[in-house]
């Protein structure tokens, strides 16, 4: 069992941390954040305590919380009004890689349910690609179902896999 650790929301002064922590599991992505257009700047910019977007971030707490340089262990960053005002977009989703597989991201999303779903959001939307078994496996196991699958849209033999979940 890994340390504790606790979920908030994140406010504008967080951007240095939010910063580092995309810049950290950069290149798990595939493309990178960084190469996609707009890069972090722009991602941070859209999603950092909008009237529409935020993340829910994961942080250490208690004694252990001093091992990392930075406390974030986990976010999940998210869009309200998708496709519709009762839908909404994971934009991003990481666990630091020295916390995988401890149920923090699980945490994460079921806590970002509970958020949307107090905000009358009915469905959330997010995609993954084929090379990524791990996303595959968690959203799966969350109770999100593929509704389309774009083939090789992010080069020869990886697709981009759309996933759905009803809240
Ligand atoms: C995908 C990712 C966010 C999962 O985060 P995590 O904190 O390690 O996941 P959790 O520990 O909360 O796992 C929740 C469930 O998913 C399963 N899971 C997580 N990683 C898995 C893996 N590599 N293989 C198989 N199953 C996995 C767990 O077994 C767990 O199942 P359980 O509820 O039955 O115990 C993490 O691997 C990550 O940051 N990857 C790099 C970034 C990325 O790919 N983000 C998604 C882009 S769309």
């Amino acid at each position: 069992m890994g340390p504790g650790f606790s979920i908030r929301e994140t406010k504008k002064e967080d951007h240095l941390q939010v910063k580092g922590f995309i810049e950290l599991v950069d290149n798990d992505f595939y493309p990178p954040l960084s190469k996609r257009g707009g890069g972090i700047p722009e991602r941070i910019e859209k999603c950092l305590d909008t009237p529409d977007a935020n993340f829910l971030v994961a942080r250490l707490m208690g004694r252990d919380r001093t091992y990392l340089p930075e406390d974030f262990i986990a976010m999940v960053g998210y869009t309200r009004n998708w496709k519709s005002d009762d839908s909404a977009y994971i934009n991003f989703l990481a666990t630091h890689p020295e916390h995988r597989n401890g149920g923090v991201s699980k945490a994460l999303c079921m806590r970002l349910e509970e958020v949307l779903v107090e905000q009358d959001v009915k469905s959330i939307y997010l995609c993954t690609w084929s090379g990524n078994p791990a996303a595959i496996k968690f959203y799966e196991k969350l109770g999100y179902y593929s509704y389309t699958v774009v083939l090789n849209d992010r080069g020869i033999g990886i697709d981009t896999i759309y996933y759905k979940k009803k809240i």
